[in-house]
Order: structure tokens, then C-alpha cells, then sequence
């Protein structure tokens, strides 16, 4: 027989198959202090986004006992915690950085549910990517955006930062959003981690008030809360963050079931889990763990691998260890998540390639220019009364509210490194922008308090202008996290104020434009009943006052659409437009049936509406084919002519109603939308696809089921069932 030789080794080569991978390697030399540190987060004091201030991380970071940070701006201070970490740490692992970059960074863009109005999935992407460049570029990895938490209570100051009521719209944001700050991969030295939170179901909170228990069925658990979180696990969202609340008893950061068994196992999500800030700490006071090693141990086993600023972790897992709640096992799967990340990241590689390259003053412009234009594109129009706006045949301008001249409101809540000062106001905006015409000042009180002192000198102002614009509204720290409002209506003396002018501003046959800033929709039926245009402005960031003027001038016509329903009452809240039908519908001719003695059960303004300067009519409703199994595909063609005679861009909106099913369905439910620019007279076709596969729903048993019968197909120009066209669809088995 022949010998054959010894396969040799060549000396720093292994073939591949055997070689150890880097994580291999790692988790071999690590100790558990090291690995635990690679499990902790802590917050590096830039920004205060929660109860506990650490305080100096530098020697923990040389040491390996903390391996993450948060709230950290600017790549000369990264970088030099970076060094600490890979130049003068025994393994010299990364650390991986992140901050609440949730509607830009330095340069801000409308708050989530403002940019929810656009209704266009570049932009959500491309303002996603501009702050992706903008925060890579000063030297962060992660961002823990985007927020996905439906919210049907305006009530909860969080819904500002979410994708407002309907699951569906939720999702298709998910999807937009990682795709946006994620890029051309996790590697790109300008893409950041994306982290879906809060997972789930945070936005019914007991009467709307943060951080409360939460207590919901499974259905509408999995119709209403999931959707959004398994778009963004298909859109490949490298990080997930739990919520803080309960759910039905068990707190979220504690949640085996829905984060193992339903996020990682049914959804496939391979990424890592971040806690919520200091939220394993706190499984002790939501009454399910004794101690921090058992709030640990039910973290970790609930498949949670970064631990935010509770020093759990680092503090209970060896306590657990010992007590036999965790297995070293469990630690390790969590460990090597954290380092698979920073390797995705590449930040094994290059940890100081972000932020090693300054922007250039051509793309800070560019991304200004942006900010600018969505701004003014999420802006929603509620009322415009006999053409009230664009202000037409003004030569002076009176410019009254708290919020008119107010930069550092304008930024809204969660401002990442957006500076005060960043924001340019409305007063300065128009005062720049409205070429013609002169802006009078006046704030007229303040945003919160009782000091009527100064409205005389506002009304005053009336006299002596041709058209009047209120600013009015929240205080950016009105909405947000922690700011539940029991009463979401016009804070302070702004009632008093805003209706001294209007009685004015009226009696003198004056126009009053009321431009509202807020997190959620407010109750004031009153202000939409007597304002002769009001406009909800969210808010707007950076570039909020020219691009109202851009508005108020006529060069861009409003085309956001709310993302929420506006009630006119607090008593009808929760309101949205996918409820389920009542048995007793509403009829005013009987008692009986389902409505409220004392208000009307329509809102103030439904989902989806808004207005242009254009008058847009949809008409000619076509759906083929008339029936459909599930393979196949539902064609649906509207018209629209714009009978206006401004250019104007109009958003048609597809929802469906299963009349007939095992299981009630919701009235309407949103299915697609698409945008339409016309000019005066100008007619255009809008067509939208919709998969029928789409139209499965949960049967009774919550397993997803196609069943045959006849389903309505209703487009028109929001969710107000009256002014829908009506098709229908047969669908076959
Ligand atoms: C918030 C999270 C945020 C975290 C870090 C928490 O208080 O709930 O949304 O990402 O702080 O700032």
C-alpha cells in the first residue's frame, strides 16, 4: 500500500473548518466577570433617558465589566471609550454604543408620528438613513428605534414616538425604518444596529398612564400589537428591546413565552435582546422576582442578552450561578449574541471606523434640505375653511402663541444630539420666508401655567394685521416617555388666549390660522369648531419655520394624513377606525343601541384625513378580477381629478370589510395606499395590488385561516366609512 504523507500544516494556516472562529476564541479566554460585562449596558451620562445616573465607566471599561454604553454623543469622546476598551482591556473586545436616535440626530426630522403622516415608505427610509449617516459619522453603532407601539390612546405621551393606531401602517414603517438605519448592511462604516421596541404591546397602558400594567387579549395581542415586530424581524432588525410593562400578569422583560418561544421561534429573530433601561432591576417591584439574581435569572431565560443599566447581570447571574436558577450555558448563548453583533458590526475590525470621517458642510445642507421638505409634508392640514391658507393678499402677519418663537421646542421629545438652538422657530422661519409680508409678534402667555398677563398685548396685535396664525400646544416634554396626560388638551392660560383672539381677530372679519404642536392628538373641539384653518404640526424638528412657511406661502401644499383618529371627547377614548362591528349599531332613533348620550360617536377628524390646496375627488372605483383564490391577486383602479386650482397631492387609501366570517371583523381594515400629485384639472389612475393572501385572518382558534365569501374593497380619501367607494371581491376556496 502506498503512505501517504502526513496532510502538513503550514505554519498560521488551519484549514478553514478547523479554524476557531474569533468568538471561539474569545469565549474560551473570557472569565465570567468578562462575559458579563459584555452583557452590560450602561449609560454614559450625555443624555438622561432614565432614573439611575451612572457615574465614571472608565475603569469598568479597561477591566472588561462593561462592554456596552448608551447615551453618548461625538466621535471624540466614542473613541477615546472605545480605545479604553480595545487598546487597554485584556481582550480588547469593542464596545458596542448606542443612543435614542428616533427622529434624528443632530439634524431632527418630524417625530415619529408626524412622519407617520407622510405615508410614503422612501421617506421613512430616507430619513432614517440620513440619521443613520449622521450618528455613524459621529461614531455610533446602534440606535434603539425604531419605536413600533400602536397606540390608540392620546392619553399615553408615548404615541408620539410611534407609528400611531393601526397595526398594519405600524408594520410597513417597521420595515421602511430598519431597512433605513440598517442600509447596505450591519459592516457599512454608515449603518447603525436598529433595535424594534418596545416588544410589545406598551401602548395600552391602563388608562393610558406610562409604565402601567397592561392587560389585553391574545387576539388582539397578535391582530393589533405583533405586526409591526415581525415586519421589522423580516426586515432583518438586528436588536430588540423589551417593554417595560406587564402583559396579563407577567412583565414583558420577564416574557419567556412571547420574547423565546414567539420572537425568536416563530418570528426567527437570531439578534440580540436589550432590556430596557434599568427593567430587570425592576421585575422586583413588578412583584415576580425576590431579588436581583432571581430577576436576572428570569431575564436571561427569557432570552435577554444585554442588560441596561440594572447591573443585574453583572450583580445577580453569579448569585444565580450558584443557586442553580442559570446554567453557564445560558450565559454563553447570550454572550456570544452580544459578540456576533459587534462582529456583524465590524467593529472587531475597525472600532473606530465610525466617526473617523467629519461630514462635509454639503451633506449637513443636504440633510437640512431634507428636513425641510418632510417637514412640510408631515404637517396635516385638519381645516382650511374658505381657503384660508395659503395666506393670500396678507401684508402684515400676526405671529401669537407660546410656541411661535420657541426653538427648542420645536425639537419635540427625544432630541438625540440636537441642540436647543438647532431648531429654527416659526417666527424666524416665516419672518425669512414669507417674502412680503411682515410678521408681528406677540406670545401671549406661556405653555403651561395660569399668568393671563400678557394675552391684552396679544389681542392687541389684531388691530393692526390682515390674518392672524396662533401657535399653539405641548411643550416638547409634554409627550414622550413618562408624560401621560389625564386631559391631552390645550395646556395653561392657551384656551383663554387663543379665544380672546379669535373673538377679536372676528369681529373684525380677520382670518385665524391655528397651528397646533403636539405628541398625540388633542381634544380641542372648540379651537377646530372656531379656527378658520388649523393645522397640526406634531413636531416638526429642525426645520419646522421654513417649512411652514414653505406652507403658509402656498409653494408646498399640505399632504400629511393622521396617523390617529383626533377624538373630540376624552370619553371616547380608545377610538380608532378599526373597531369591531357592535351588535346594536348606533341609531339615534334608538335607545338601544350602541353611541354616547352626550357627544356623537364620530371623532373630530378620522384616521387619514387631511387636507391639500387642491380639491381632490376620487371616483370610478374598478377591482378585478371579481373573484380571487388565495394565490392570486386583488387589481384595484381608482381616478383621481384634482378640481382645485392649486396642485395638490392626494393620498388614496384601500381597506377592506369581511362582512361575513367565523370571526367578527373590524369595520374597516387598512390594506394600502398610495400618493397622487395633480395639477388643476389634471385627472390620474391610481392602482394598488393587494396579495389575497392578505385577507387571511386569525380564526377562532388564532391560527390563520382563508375563508371563502364575498370581502368589500373600500378606497377613498381617509377612514370615514361615508365617503368611501365600495367594491367587492369574492374570494375562493
Ligand atoms: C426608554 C427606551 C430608551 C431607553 C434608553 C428608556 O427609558 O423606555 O425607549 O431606548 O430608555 O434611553
Amino acid at each position: 500500500m502506498p503512505v501517504r504523507a502526513a496532510p502538513t500544516i503550514m505554519p498560521g494556516y488551519l484549514p478553514r473548518k478547523y479554524a476557531m472562529s474569533r468568538i471561539d476564541e474569545l469565549m474560551c479566554k473570557m472569565t465570567l466577570p468578562e462575559k458579563l460585562g459584555q452583557l452590560t449596558m450602561t449609560a454614559a451620562g450625555y443624555a438622561v433617558t432614565g432614573p439611575i445616573i451612572a457615574g465614571d465607566s472608565t475603569e469598568a471599561i479597561k477591566t472588561g465589566a462593561i462592554g456596552n454604553l448608551l447615551n453618548l454623543i461625538g466621535p471624540g469622546p466614542i473613541h477615546e471609550m472605545q480605545r479604553l476598551a480595545v487598546e487597554e482591556s485584556r481582550l480588547g473586545i469593542p464596545l458596542l454604543i448606542g443612543l435614542d436616535i428616533i427622529h434624528g440626530h443632530r439634524t431632527l426630522f418630524p417625530i415619529p408620528l408626524g412622519e407617520a403622516a407622510l405615508f410614503d415608505r422612501d421617506a421613512w427610509t430616507l430619513t432614517a438613513r440620513a440619521s443613520a449617516v449622521e450618528a455613524a459619522a459621529d461614531g455610533l453603532a446602534l440606535t434603539f428605534a425604531p419605536m413600533l407601539d400602536v397606540s390608540r390612546d392620546p392619553r399615553w405621551g408615548r404615541t408620539a414616538e410611534g407609528p400611531g393606531e393601526d397595526p398594519w401602517l405600524g408594520a410597513q414603517i417597521a420595515a421602511a425604518k430598519v431597512r433605513g438605519f440598517q442600509g447596505g448592511g450591519l459592516a457599512c462604516a454608515d449603518s447603525l444596529a436598529a433595535c424594534a421596541k418596545h416588544f410589545c404591546a406598551y401602548g395600552p397602558v391602563t388608562a393610558g398612564r406610562e409604565y402601567a400594567a397592561v392587560d389585553i387579549s391574545e387576539r388582539t395581542l397578535r391582530e393589533i400589537h405583533l405586526p409591526a415586530f415581525a415586519a421589522a424581524v423580516k426586515a432583518g432588525v438586528a436588536t430588540v428591546m423589551p417593554a417595560f410593562t406587564d402583559l396579563n400578569g407577567i412583565p414583558m422583560t420577564a416574557h419567556t413565552a412571547l420574547l423565546r418561544d414567539t420572537l425568536r421561534g416563530e418570528f426567527g429573530f437570531d439578534g440580540v435582546l436589550i432590556s430596557d433601561y434599568n427593567a430587570i432591576g425592576e421585575l422586583i417591584r413588578h412583584g415576580v422576582a425576590a431579588d436581583l439574581a432571581e430577576a436576572a435569572a428570569l431575564a436571561l431565560k427569557a432570552g435577554i442578552d444585554i442588560d441596561m443599566m440594572a447591573d443585574a447581570y453583572r450583580k445577580g447571574l453569579p448569585v444565580a450561578l450558584e443557586r442553580g436558577l442559570v446554567t453557564m450555558e445560558q450565559i454563553d448563548t447570550a454572550v456570544r449574541r452580544v459578540l456576533a453583533l459587534k462582529e456583524r458590526l465590524d467593529l472587531f475590525d475597525d472600532p473606530y471606523r465610525r466617526g473617523s470621517q467629519p461630514e462635509d458642510q454639503e451633506t449637513v445642507g443636504r440633510r437640512r434640505l431634507l428636513a425641510r421638505s418632510i417637514a412640510a409634508r408631515a404637517a396635516v392640514l385638519l381645516k382650511n375653511d374658505r381657503d384660508t391658507l395659503p395666506l393670500a393678499k396678507v401684508r402684515r402677519l400676526a405671529l401669537i402663541g407660546p410656541l411661535a418663537d420657541a426653538p427648542a421646542e420645536m425639537r419635540g421629545p427625544w432630541w438625540a444630539a440636537g441642540v436647543p438652538e438647532g431648531q429654527v422657530s416659526v417666527l424666524a422661519g416665516l419672518s425669512r420666508e414669507l417674502e412680503g409680508i411682515e410678521v408681528l409678534h406677540a406670545p401671549g402667555s406661556a405653555i403651561v401655567g395660569d399668568d393671563c398677563g400678557h394675552i391684552a398685548a396679544a389681542v392687541e396685535l389684531c388691530d393692526h394685521v390682515d390674518a392672524i396664525v396662533l401657535c399653539l400646544g405641548e411643550g416638547a416634554n409634554m409627550s414622550g416617555e413618562a408624560a401621560s396626560r389625564a386631559c391631552p388638551e390645550l395646556p395653561g392660560p392657551q384656551r383663554t388666549l387663543a379665544e380672546a383672539v379669535l373673538d377679536r381677530a372676528h369681529g373684525m372679519g380677520k382670518r385665524v390660522t391655528a397651528i397646533l404642536f403636539s405628541g398625540r392628538p388633542l381634544i380641542v373641539p372648540w379651537l377646530a369648531e372656531r379656527a378658520d384653518a388649523l393645522l397640526a404640526a406634531w413636531f416638526l424638528g429642525s426645520e419646522t419655520g421654513p417649512a411652514l412657511a414653505d406652507i403658509l406661502a402656498g409653494r408646498v401644499s399640505p399632504s400629511g394624513r393622521t396617523p390617529v383618529t383626533w377624538p373630540r371627547a376624552l370619553g371616547q377614548v380608545p377610538i380608532f377606525f378599526g373597531q369591531r362591528p357592535s351588535g346594536r349599531p348606533a341609531d339615534p332613533k334608538d335607545h338601544f343601541t350602541s353611541k354616547y348620550l352626550d357627544v356623537p360617536n364620530e371623532p373630530l377628524y378620522p384616521f387619514g384625513h387631511g387636507l391639500g390646496y387642491g380639491r381632490l375627488v376620487q371616483s370610478n372605483l374598478r377591482v378585478a378580477p371579481d373573484s380571487v383564490t388565495e394565490s392570486g391577486t386583488i387589481e384595484v383602479k381608482v381616478d383621481v381629478t384634482n378640481e382645485g386650482a392649486h396642485s395638490a397631492v392626494e393620498t388614496v387609501f384601500l381597506f377592506t370589510r369581511d362582512k361575513l366570517a367565523s370571526v367578527a371583523r373590524p369595520l374597516l381594515e387598512l390594506r394600502g395606499f398610495a400618493k397622487v400629485e395633480l395639477r388643476p384639472g389634471e385627472t390620474g389612475t391610481v392602482r394598488l395590488s393587494l396579495p389575497a393572501a392578505e385577507l387571511r385572518f386569525l380564526g377562532a382558534d388564532l391560527a390563520p385561516v382563508f375563508e371563502p365569501g364575498e370581502v368589500e374593497i373600500l378606497v377613498g380619501p381617509c377612514a370615514d366609512r361615508s365617503r368611501l367607494l365600495v367594491g367587492s371581491v369574492r374570494l375562493l376556496a
